[in-house]
């Protein structure tokens, strides 16, 4: 399948909404966090595939600020992992030259996430492979909530100032990221969940049955050659 993708028409930045990790430990009659844990090897096959592909941009959505609803337990479980994943994989990312970014209102994840989040960020902030962006406690209207906010006190200080697209997008979490080009969703549901929703205007939605846990490399290949069929208009004639 490799071998049928065009080098030259890759997507430029990739983002995925990671789901269905409480169905597949459901149907394995599991509790849902082993659904998590066996996401965690997921994602490493769609770093994996982006890095042998060399997709410029992956972004993860790993945490929305909505999923706060969740029991207690869950939710420390998925911090547990996400401080888990960020210690096993430091030395891969390193041998692969990826440089890891996160989005979302950070400042109110724990201490101990947060303290570790800044270490691998420092850690690979030379590296100039794959910029491999962890969505974590990210919520699309919180971000531009905050963007606004954030223009409205620059207004305030320079006194007038337009407000065009362009401001509006370099105020974003995003704003070191062009935007994404191809977003997956896994579990076959047709929702964006507050995710991306500025930035993903054009981007080509490829939504898969498959759960989160069962998603491998050629499932990303897969999306990378649907996506090289699609003819983006961006409105005009084509
Ligand atoms: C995605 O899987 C992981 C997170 C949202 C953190 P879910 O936990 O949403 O799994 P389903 O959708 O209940 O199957
Ligand atoms: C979206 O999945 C959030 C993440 C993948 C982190 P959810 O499972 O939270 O979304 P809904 O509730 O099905 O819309
Ligand atoms: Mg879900």
């Amino acid at each position: 399948m490799l071998a049928q993708i065009d080098r030259e028409r890759l997507p430029r930045h990739i983002a995925i909404i990671m789901d269905g990790n409480g169905r597949w430990a459901l149907k394995r009659k599991l509790p849902r966090i082993y659904g998590h844990r066996a996401g965690m090897r997921a994602v490493r096959q769609g770093v994996e595939a982006c890095h042998r592909l060399g997709v410029s941009y992956l972004t993860l959505y790993a945490f929305s600020i909505e999923n706060w609803k969740r029991p207690p337990a869950e939710v420390k479980l998925l911090m547990t992992l996400l401080r888990e994943y960020l210690k096993k994989e430091m030395e891969e990312m390193q041998r692969e030259n990826i440089h890891l970014g996160v989005i979302g209102r950070i400042h109110e994840l724990p201490g101990a996430v947060r303290k570790d989040l800044q270490n691998a960020l420092a850690r690979t902030r030379s590296n100039t492979g794959l910029h491999l962006t962890l969505a974590l406690n990210y919520g699309s209207r919180a971000e531009l909530a905050d963007a606004f906010s954030k223009l409205a006190m620059q207004m305030r200080k320079n006194g007038k100032m337009e407000i065009d697209e362009k401001a509006i997008s370099r105020s974003l979490y995003t704003q070191d990221l062009p935007d994404p080009d191809l977003l997956i969703r896994t579990s076959g549901e047709m929702r964006l969940s507050n995710f991306l929703l500025w930035q993903a205007a054009y981007a080509e939605l490829w939504v898969t049955e498959t759960l989160w846990p069962d998603f491998r490399r050629r499932d990303l290949y897969q999306a990378v050659l649907d996506y090289q069929k699609r003819e983006r208009r961006y409105g005009g004639l084509g």
